[in-house]
């Protein structure tokens, strides 16, 4: 159903000229038609987020698309506010495509809690996940969450989702004390950010009374002790990757990425020293003296690190970093797609994730945390913000006027076609635009 926007008629005997001509003035008469009556329409209903700000104002720009009132109901695409999405209203327009910004159901992987029960209990995951550092639910004593005991393996996962992890974590807490292995552990609360909430501590009891103390579920998880570290400055730093997943369930990782570092050195023998511990750029940017010394705004694009990979240690990105990196993208996006995927409804989703990483001096990449509605480098923005128009919208929404209205309204594989309105260049078989297709 994507033809191309204005056919030519071929009949008759026309010079090149004249071809030209008609080519030119009919392409102008439909670029008017179309610049005059947008095609589709869209409503913003998140006014903090900074990636759809941009993704509006370039949807405004092509001249196709047209901005609703917030709480009109004919819209085709709906920039929605994350926590307050009305799912279940999706999708029965009569005669509109409909398609939203998140997945429902995706913040499963994106508290923390949550996560951590992905991975011990999906059955892609349990058995062959090294890749996400030893973690464990606590619950507030004051909530009286059944406690499961020490030798339940993930039973109690099984029979009851909400058991508080305790026992489990003391078991491991002990066992890694007395054979010597790493004793620092990270308590995290499940919906935290921005590095609020956390304790790093030796002593399981502080990290348990520290939990005991807040109202909500929280994680405690193995702490990353060796670090691989920036010089100069002996820095800390973790990494975050973008992810786009389009309607059809496809996955694509941004090409650029960013490291998020440390300005202080890093000092595994002061555990209260956040501003060597937690990379967040807002605790960075408040707390440490050194903010900028290193990299403007703490942060050092993929190119950078690439070269420094390669130069200071000898290790290829793109053969020892990346493929891990995608390996954990794709495990962790695979095993809930069952759950959420919007393939078979009467609307589709697609959404942008951050995933973040860290790498320890063996090269090894751990996930960390992975955010569903995550904002962008400030240089990112224009690029980022076409990609997920190119790839996640105009895929869906053709331009050709015949197909506004088409039922079924999506195609099997999204079409990257040059004839839709701003599709991506196709660079080589598994780049779309500034995406690599996993
Ligand atoms: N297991 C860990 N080992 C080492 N450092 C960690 C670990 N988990 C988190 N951190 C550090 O703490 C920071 C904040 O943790 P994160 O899980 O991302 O929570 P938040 O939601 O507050 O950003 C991370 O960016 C990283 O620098
Ligand atoms: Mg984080």
């Amino acid at each position: 159903m994507r033809g191309p926007a204005f056919a030519l008629d071929y009949s008759g005997t026309v010079s090149y000229k004249d071809l030209c001509a008609k080519t030119t003035k009919e392409h102008q008469e439909s670029h008017q038609k179309t610049m005059s009556s947008p095609m589709y329409t869209f409503v913003l209903r998140d006014d903090n987020s900074t990636v759809y700000a941009e993704v509006a104002k370039i949807l405004i720009s092509t001249g196709k698309w047209k901005r609703l009132k917030k709480d009109n109901p004919r819209f085709n695409l709906m920039l929605g506010e994350r926590n307050r999405l009305p799912f279940g209203r999706l999708g029965h327009e009569p005669g509109l495509m409909q398609l939203v910004n998140y997945y429902r159901g995706a913040d499963k992987l994106c508290r923390k809690a949550s996560l951590v029960k992905i991975i011990k209990t999906s059955p892609e995951l349990k058995d062959s996940c090294n890749w996400f550092p030893e973690s464990y639910i606590i619950y507030p004593t004051n909530l009286n969450t059944p406690v499961a005991p020490a030798t339940n393996g993930i039973g109690h996962m099984k029979t009851n989702p909400k058991t508080d992890e305790r026992e489990v974590f003391l078991a491991s807490y002990n066992s890694r004390k007395e054979s010597g292995e790493g004793t620092v552990w990270i308590a995290k609360s499940s919906a935290g950010a921005k590095g609020a909430g956390i304790l790093i501590s030796h002593d399981a009891n502080e990290l348990l009374e520290f939990i005991d103390n807040q109202g909500q579920v929280h994680v405690i998880q193995k702490y990353l002790e060796k670090p691989l570290l920036l010089e100069p400055g002996h820095r800390k730093f973790d990494i975050r990757s973008w992810v786009l997943v389009d309607h059809q369930y496809n996955i694509y990782l941004y090409r650029e990425g960013v490291l998020r570092t440390s300005s202080e050195p890093y000092n595994s023998s002061d555990l209260q020293d956040m501003t060597c511990h937690l990379t967040n750029h807002c605790i960075q940017k408040e707390h440490s003296q050194n903010y900028g010394r290193y990299e403007e705004g703490n942060e050092m694009f993929f190119d950078e690190f690439r070269q420094y990979l390669l130069t200071t240690h000898n290790v290829a990105m793109e053969t020892s970093v990346l493929p891990q990196i995608k390996h954990i993208i794709r495990s962790c996006l695979t095993c809930i797609e069952p759950a959420i995927s919007t393939k078979h409804l009467s609307y589709q989703s697609f959404q942008l994730f951050g995933f973040d990483f860290m790498l320890d001096e063996s090269f090894k990449v751990w996930l960390i945390e992975i955010n569903g509605a995550p904002a962008c480098a400030q240089r990112l923005y224009p690029e980022l913000c076409q990609g997920i128009v190119d790839v996640a919208i105009s895929t869906v929404f053709s331009l050709s006027a015949d197909t506004i209205l088409s039922s079924p309204p999506f195609s099997t594989s999204p079409s990257l076609s040059s004839n839709s309105c701003s599709s991506p260049k196709i660079r080589a078989p598994h780049h779309f635009g500034p995406f690599l297709k996993l």
